[in-house]
């Protein structure tokens, strides 16, 4: 799963788990009585998400969403829109979107946007990173598991070019490797 281009391990699997169990247990003690739906943004937080959810004890609902950006590469263009759309009505429900990286921001403040006109009774997002010195638009996470420099990382469920997305920690890339 690891080849050349792999630099060094910048999360290791201990500190991913142990930050994920303080995150679930912040989420399961504010959304006691609630209707939760937890929305996975597709490809990149699907290994977060499936350890956050299954260390949160509420009866939850899951859902998925694809966003796709116009341009290819390492960073995000300009304009964002929803691939595959959830299949649940979220109006008068609580919602926290979970998803990778907070990079530049623009993801997410689409996605919340437009979510945000289906009238759910609140809207927060969890992310495993932040790379606040990258930001474009304002934008901040409800739950950030970890904020990072701006280094390009890759590992539990971020890839480069679909890579990588398999290791079990956050790793950072050689330069030369992207
Ligand atoms: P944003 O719209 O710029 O905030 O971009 C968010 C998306 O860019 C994430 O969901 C990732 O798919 C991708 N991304 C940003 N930084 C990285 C990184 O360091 N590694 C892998 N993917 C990244
Ligand atoms: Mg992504």
């Amino acid at each position: 799963m690891y080849d050349e281009n792999v630099e060094r391990v910048l999360i290791s699997k201990e500190s991913i788990e142990k930050r994920t169990a303080e995150l679930a247990a912040r989420i399961t003690e504010e959304y006691r009585g609630k209707r939760l739906i937890m929305i996975c943004v597709l490809t990149g937080a699907m290994v977060f998400f499936a350890d956050l959810i299954r260390k949160i004890d509420l009866p939850i609902e899951v859902d998925t969403i694809v966003a796709s950006s116009y341009g290819a590469g390492m960073t995000t263009s300009g304009s964002v829109r929803i691939s595959k759309d959830i299949k649940y009505d979220i109006s008068g429900k609580s919602v926290i979107l979970v998803e990778d990286i907070i990079d530049t921001g623009v993801t997410l403040k689409t996605l919340t946007k437009m979510l945000a006109t289906r009238a759910p009774e609140s809207l927060k997002v969890c992310s495993l990173l932040d790379k606040p010195s990258r930001r474009k638009v304002d934008f901040e996470g409800d739950y950030v598991g970890f904020k990072i420099p701006d280094e390009f990382v890759v590992g539990y469920g971020l890839d480069y070019a679909e890579k990588y997305r398999n290791l079990p920690e956050v790793c950072t890339l050689k330069p030369q490797g992207k």
